[in-house]
């Protein structure tokens, strides 16, 4: 950590929420002397739930209107003046590029005219640290980031050491919990509404195969469970015609599918590296049964699961900040040609 740069603002607006934070390294009992003062997330849910999916013209406008808001929301609650803040951090990729360049311009700007460094950061690398907001960091892990977007394993060594070992070849593991919940018109996103429903239905009721089960990689693939999914429910009628103890089973046994794919994958990759601990983020990861699953079958393996709690799970400015303290800083004032060159990096890979 530098010493030095004790408080950072953090703003992350990669896809449909903008959120800011204000964090601390002068000391906190838990995680690693880091502190959240503030984090603050303007979800818009309610704007693209209409639409099924997020709509990314409607995301970037949006961020438009809400980031001064939500910047002197984080700011307030934090107690902390502009002046106060010593480097600002914001995600410049993955993600959508006209949601990234909302709230990376308004953390250049904020660079410039305060004169205070830029932290540019990885928002996949974001998710893979958030549990060390809240608990000690502890290397070497391997990480498996499941969310909307991205469904992908790494093996962590350090702080600059990440390395990819397998992702999806094709739907991410939220989208695969978004779309089954959009084509019974559930709503969007379906993730937590097929979570909560799963817990009234029966696991072992539907069959499903699991994609890439004995692919003999760490890669994932999840959009022929969707598929095995629409099947079943057109062959029961299609959507709209299924009784509600038949969702609740069909969603259990869905669920209980990705979580029994996401574990074996994950055993594989401790079996194959040597590593002794997991740490699961990504929106997903607020799934109640990967939880449960993970926490009572990898010990029994003798490795450690990690998960965010359900707060940090999602997008939030807080991951981001704390990812910039211990990334190089850009210095918009004396590196000028360095400051024009922070753009945003809508396919950005780790
Ligand atoms: O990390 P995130 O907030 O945004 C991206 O970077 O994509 O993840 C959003 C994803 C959505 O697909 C949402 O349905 C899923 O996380 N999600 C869940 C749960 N809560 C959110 N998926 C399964 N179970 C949940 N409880
Ligand atoms: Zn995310």
């Amino acid at each position: 950590m530098e010493g030095s740069l004790t408080c950072t603002l953090a703003i992350e607006s990669s896809c449909d929420d903008l959120s800011c934070a204000v964090l601390s390294n002068d000391g906190a009992d838990d995680g690693n002397g880091i502190k959240i003062l503030s984090n603050i997330v303007y979800s818009q849910d309610y704007i693209h739930s209409a639409y099924g999916g997020v709509v990314p013209e409607l995301a970037s406008r949006n961020h438009i209107k809400t980031s001064i808001p939500v910047l002197r929301a984080a700011l307030s609650k934090a107690g902390i003046k502009l002046r106060d803040i010593d480097f600002i951090s914001a995600t410049a990729g993955p993600g959508l590029a006209g949601s990234l360049l909302v709230g990376l311009m308004t953390a250049k700007t904020l660079s410039y005219a305060l004169k205070k460094p830029f932290a540019r950061i990885n928002h996949i690398e974001g998710h893979i640290f958030s549990p060390f907001l809240e608990t000690q960091e502890e290397f070497p892990f391997i990480a498996l980031v499941i969310s909307g977007g991205h469904s992908h394993i790494y093996i962590v060594k350090s702080h600059t050491s990440i390395l990819l070992l397998g992702k999806t070849r094709d739907d991410a593991c939220g989208e695969a919990f978004d779309k089954i919940s959009n084509y019974l018109n559930y709503g969007y996103p379906g993730g937590r509404i097929v979570d909560e429903m799963a817990g009234k239905g029966d696991k072992k009721a539907f069959n499903f195969s699991l994609p890439m089960k004995h692919s003999g990689n760490l890669d994932f693939s999840f959009s022929g469970l969707k598929t095995q999914a629409i099947n079943i429910i057109n062959k029961l009628g299609g959507p709209g015609k299924l009784k509600e103890e038949t969702v609740y089973n069909l969603f259990a046994s869905y669920r209980e599918a990705i979580a029994g794919i996401l574990l074996k994958k994950v055993l594989s990759a401790c079996k194959i590296t040597g590593v002794k601990t997991i740490v699961v983020s990504g929106g997903v990861s607020a799934n109640s049964r990967i939880r449960s699953l993970f926490n009572e079958i990898l010990p029994e393996n003798g490795i450690k699961p990690v998960f965010p709690s359900q707060g940090l799970s999602t997008d939030n400015a807080a991951m981001i900040g704390y990812v910039g303290f211990f990334k190089d800083k850009i210095d918009p004032v004396k590196d000028k040609e360095g400051f024009c060159n922070i753009n945003a990096d809508p396919s950005w890979e780790l």
